[in-house]
C-alpha cells in the first residue's frame, strides 16, 4: 500500500514569527492514519521549528534544495550532510530551481545520488511548460526527465524517491490540472517506472500533485487512483486551508 503524503512547500517565504504560527496553526491538524506530511521550509527554519514539528504526529521536515557537492568551497550553499540532522526529505529538480536557476536534468541526477547517499528521500519534481502541453509533447518530456535524472538508479533505490508531478503552467498561477490531465500523467509515470523496473516496484512509489492544488481541488485530485498525495505551496502558507487538505486525504 503506497503512503499518502501532503507536502508543503513554503518556498521563499515567512519570517521565523510568521514560521512559528504557521505551524502553531497546524498543532491540531490530526494526520489519517498511514499518511505523512512534510514541512519543506526555509533552510534557516529548520533548527528552530524541529523539536516542535518532532512532537507532532506525522509530521516532518523536509528541505527544498540541496548542494550537489558533498562540502567545499561552495559560498553560501548547503550540503546533504548538513541538512540530515534536520530533515528526512529533499525537494529536488523543482520547475523553479530549473527554470530561474538554470539546473538541468545531470545536476538534478547529481542531486538525486547524493541525496540518496546521505540516506535522505528525494522529492522529485518534474513537469511540462504550458508550450508543450499544447504541441502534445509533455508526455514525450517528462519520459526525458525522469530517465535522465532518476532510471540510472538501482531497484532498490528508486523505491525510496517521491516522485511530484508539477505542471509549470499550474504552478502559482491559479491554473490546476484536471483531475483527468493529472491521472493521464501519474497512471503515464508509472507505467514508465514499471518498463524500467517492475509492477510492484512501480505500484510502491508514491506519485503526488502539484500545481494551484488547494482546498477545493485536493478531495478531487487525491482521489484518483494514481495520485498519492500532493505538493502545495501557495496553500500550504494558510494554516487552516492546508489542515483541512491533510485531514481530507484517505490513506
Ligand atoms: P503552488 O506551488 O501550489 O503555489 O502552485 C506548488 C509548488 O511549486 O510546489
Amino acid at each position: 500500500m503506497r503512503k499518502k503524503i501532503i507536502a508543503a512547500n513554503w518556498k521563499m517565504n515567512t519570517t521565523l514569527e510568521e514560521a512559528k504560527n504557521l505551524l502553531e496553526s497546524l498543532k491540531n491538524v490530526v494526520v489519517p492514519e498511514g499518511a505523512e506530511v512534510i514541512l519543506n521550509v526555509p533552510f534557516i527554519h529548520l533548527y528552530p521549528l524541529k523539536s516542535m514539528v518532532d512532537s507532532m504526529s506525522g509530521f516532518s521536515l523536509g528541505a527544498q534544495h540541496c548542494s550537489e557537492y558533498e562540502s567545499g568551497a561552495y559560498t553560501g550553499e548547503i550540503s546533504v550532510n548538513m541538512l540530515k540532522e534536520y530533515v528526512k526529505y529533499v525537494i529536488v529538480g523543482h520547475s523553479e530551481r530549473r527554470d530561474l536557476f538554470d539546473e538541468d536534468n545531470e545536476e538534478v541526477k547529481a542531486k538525486v545520488d547524493v541525496i540518496l547517499k546521505a540516506g535522505l528521500t528525494p522529492i522529485f519534481c518534474c513537469g511540462e511548460s504550458r508550450m508543450l502541453r499544447e504541441t502534445e509533447e509533455h508526455l514525450g518530456f517528462i519520459q526525458h526527465q525522469l530517465a535522465e535524472s532518476l532510471f540510472h538508479l538501482t531497484s532498490d533505490d528508486i523505491q525510496k524517491v517521491i516522485i511530484a508531478y508539477e505542471p509549470i503552467w499550474a504552478i502559482g498561477t491559479g491554473l490546476t490540472a484536471t483531475k483527468d490531465e493529472a491521472q493521464e500523467m501519474h497512471a503515464f509515470i508509472r507505467t514508465e517506472i514499471e518498463h524500467h523496473y517492475t509492477l510492484e516496484i512501480a505500484n510502491s512509489i508514491s506519485i503526488l500533485y502539484g500545481g494551484s492544488c488547494n482546498g477545493s481541488n485536493s478531495v478531487e485530485l487525491f482521489a484518483q487512483a494514481d495520485i498519492d498525495g500532493g505538493l502545495v505551496g501557495g496553500a500550504s502558507l494558510k494554516g487552516a486551508e492546508f489542515g483541512r487538505m491533510v485531514m481530507g486525504v484517505e490513506s
